[in-house]
């Protein structure tokens, strides 16, 4: 064994919240791993333990407070082991969280390049806190360490912080400012994942349609997220290239034809609706109405019949009705998303929302409607799987299946999980097109081959597939 590896110093992170802060735990990684940090997934060995944490609801932020219990009882048994707090939550709290006396730095997202500063300070029993936004932060000179084990597919931020101002949403406090990172960066961060094996990358951002790069020091054009989109795709024909999270106040007609054009833009968009009724949306702040979102998938689906659409949906939203939430559910079934991620309205302290409008939907009625919407997310979902079954589509071998370690899973180009056969049969004559970039027809299936597959059958959550 290494000396200098079981010698150097290890750093734990625990993730919670939205894909952006899985990145942030990357590049987080990638700071302290200058410093001399190593990684670690068990606690006891650490000397510094960070929890990088979200605020988006409240029970995102009681997680956390019971988790900064059992780190406490870590520190009891080695008190010079660091506990922070970083990511959304830090910067909310900010102080508060140290006043609870069991952390001993807290961080919040734009903070991180100080991060082995306040580690040092820390050490030497001064508690730290950092909690300073930023304009111009995108962390676009360092190289994440990746911590999704598949060695396929990897997550890119192209922006920080968010513009918008959703009365419910606590985002744009705890993330500060919206800006787009240098392309440059992004296009040789992208690249060189592709030359380490990488086949798929995921462009993050808040709201990607607004990204714009215009180089203050060049007389270079302008760049928006269809020209960035284009220039990730043209890396290689093999690379997949997918993106979250779109407003559908944003999304351009630009940005739909950039992706009916380029087979490896995946065709599915993620496009949070949030509620069915204009009142709603009005309230909201969203900045479009239901006929707009309408008219945004009709034009998705008018130029991508096969895309696959994703929303996210808040049920309970203040003085939200009866009738109010018939429109989501009816909105719900006139798209036919293929699926869904549901939640409970959450009041936010210090959003619009808290201080205009009384959260005064019963919890009762909340459950009852979230669950509604989630019964017929179920339906729909189902549905939606089944018009696959009899399709033939392009998959990216991600790993081994959840439910049949004899099966392999990856998904296809619309993010539905298929799940198929380790390897081709002997003597099989595969009537695949071998010029597809990175296909295989023949032999054992491994991580980050292309196979093409036929959908045979399917549940609510993936479609069971055979090798063609
Ligand atoms: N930038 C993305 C969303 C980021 S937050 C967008 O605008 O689409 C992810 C999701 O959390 C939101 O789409 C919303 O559905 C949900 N969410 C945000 N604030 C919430 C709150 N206060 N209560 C319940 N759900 C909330
Ligand atoms: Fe929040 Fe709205 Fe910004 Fe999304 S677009 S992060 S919901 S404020
Ligand atoms: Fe949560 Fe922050 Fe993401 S509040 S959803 S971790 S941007």
């Amino acid at each position: 064994m290494n000396n200098i590896e079981t010698e150097s110093p290890k750093i734990y992170i625990e993730t919670y919240g939205c894909q952006m802060n899985v990145n942030d735990t990357e590049v987080i990684f990638a700071i302290m791993a200058k410093e001399g940090y190593g990684r670690t997934e068990n606690m006891d060995e650490a000397s510094v333990i960070l929890a990088n944490t979200c605020s988006v609801r409240d029970n995102a932020e009681q997680r956390i407070w019971g988790r900064i219990e059992q780190f406490k009882s870590v520190k009891k048994k080695n008190e010079n082991v660091i506990i922070g707090i970083v990511g959304c939550m830090a910067e909310r709290l900010k102080d508060k969280l140290l006043d609870c006396r069991s952390v001993d730095l807290v961080a919040g997202p734009d903070s991180y390049r100080r991060l082995p500063k306040l580690i040092r300070e820390a050490s030497d029993g001064h508690p730290q806190i950092d909690t300073i936004l930023s304009r111009e932060e995108t962390y676009d000179d360092i190289t994440p360490v990746r911590i999704d084990k598949n060695g396929v597919s990897a997550f890119i931020s192209i922006m920080r912080g968010c513009n918008n101002a959703c009365s419910y949403c606590v985002v744009p406090y705890t993330r500060g400012a919206e800006r787009s990172r240098n392309p440059n960066t992004i296009l040789s961060e992208a690249s060189k994942l592709f030359d380490n094996g990488y086949r798929e990358v995921t462009l993050l951002g808040q709201n990607v349609d607004s990204y714009y790069w215009k180089d203050p020091d060049t007389a270079d054009d302008d760049i928006n997220f269809a020209q960035l989109l284009e220039m990730v795709a043209k890396i290689d024909p093999s690379l997949r290239v997918r993106f979250s999270t779109s407003h559908p106040k944003d999304i351009s007609n630009e940005v739909i034809y950039s992706m009916g054009m380029y087979e490896n833009i995946c065709k599915h968009i993620h496009l949070p609706v949030q509620s069915g009724s204009d009142r709603m949306l009005e309230k909201m702040r969203r900045r479009y109405t239901r006929e707009w979102y309408l008219e945004r998938v009709a034009k998705i689906r008018s130029v991508m019949p096969e895309c696959g659409i994703t929303t996210d949906i808040i049920a309970g939203f203040c003085s939200e009705t009866e009738e109010d939430h018939l429109q989501t559910l009816s909105l719900m079934e006139k798209v036919g998303f293929d699926y869904a991620f549901m939640f409970q309205y959450s009041e936010r302290p210090g959003t619009l929302a808290a201080k205009m409008y009384p959260d005064n939907v019963p919890p009762e009625v909340k459950t009852r409607r979230l669950n509604e919407i989630i019964e017929l997310q179920g339906v729909l979902s189902l549905k939606s799987n089944e018009k696959d079954v009899g399709k033939e589509c392009k998959v990216l071998v991600e790993g081994t299946s959840k439910r049949d370690s004899s099966e392999m899973c990856g998904r296809a180009s619309n993010n539905k999980m298929c799940v198929f056969p380790r390897e081709f049969p002997d003597g099989f004559i595969s009537e695949t097109d071998v010029s597809i970039p990175g296909i295989v027809t023949s032999g054992k299936i491994n991580v980050g081959d292309y196979v093409m597959v036929k959908v045979t059958g399917c549940t609510s959550a993936t479609l069971i597939c055979e090798l063609l």
